[in-house]
């Protein structure tokens, strides 16, 4: 029997690393809520539409096809966007734009529908507590700014995005608040998640500390 498993937390904490090592590991599909909630962000900006604009950013939705390959590349109307979307100023807009009850309507029912036949591993803000309140195993993934922020700066380098520590570091901090001050959905552990502090672990621990959350036949 497959299952569904919710990973919550704030940016940079980790989520989408581990859900997709996770999912390799398990056969499950991996989910990055995050990065639809970014291609709304990017699309926006490419249309020209003003952020302030909720029903404006929420109805370019209905034109937008996002889709995911087996490296976890996001592909928005089959535009490769995967760094686009990463980039500080589209992190920024996304936080604004994912506070919008109409933006967040239409991508939780798209990320409903996709989970509906279970073996989902989903990356989110609002996915154990909103999208999959009856998901099987939920976990609440947190760390310490200061991990969070080495860790994306060390990715964006990685992956040749232009980065300041100092901003990135800011950056999380304010998303923080935005995230889990925002009235509709705000960032916040369901009370059944299992927290796991993850500032001191490495990958593998995390992973395994989650398996180990699993029914044997998973
Ligand atoms: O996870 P990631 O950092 O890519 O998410 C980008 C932004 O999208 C978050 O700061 C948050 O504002 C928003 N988000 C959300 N709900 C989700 C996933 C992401 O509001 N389920």
């Amino acid at each position: 029997m497959k299952f569904n498993i919710a990973i919550d937390g704030p940016s940079a904490a980790g989520k989408s690393t581990i859900a997709k090592k996770l999912a390799k590991e398990l056969g499950y599909a991996h989910l990055d809520t995050g990065a639809m909630y970014r291609c709304v962000a990017y699309f926006s900006k490419l249309k020209d539409v003003s952020f302030d604009d909720e029903e404006k950013v929420a109805s370019l939705i209905d034109a937008m096809q996002i889709h995911f390959d087996a490296q976890g590349n996001v592909y928005l109307n089959d535009e490769n966007v995967s760094n686009e979307i990463r980039k500080n100023e589209i992190s920024m807009l996304t936080s604004k734009i994912s506070a919008y009850p109409a933006v967040r309507e239409k991508l939780v029912a798209m990320q409903q529908k996709m989970a509906e036949h279970k073996g989902y591993i989903m990356d989110g803000r609002d996915i154990g507590t909103v999208v999959l309140p009856n998901a099987e195993i939920k976990v609440y993934m947190v760390a310490s700014v200061k991990a969070r922020a080495d860790r994306r700066y060390k990715e964006y380098v990685e992956k040749q995005i232009e980065a300041d520590y100092d901003t990135i570091y800011k950056d999380i901090e304010q998303r923080d608040y935005q995230d889990m001050n925002r009235k509709t959905s705000p960032l916040k552990k369901a009370d059944d998640a299992v927290e796991i502090d993850t500032s001191d672990m490495s990958i593998e621990e995390v992973v395994n500390t989650i398996r180990r959350l699993l029914p044997a036949e998973v």
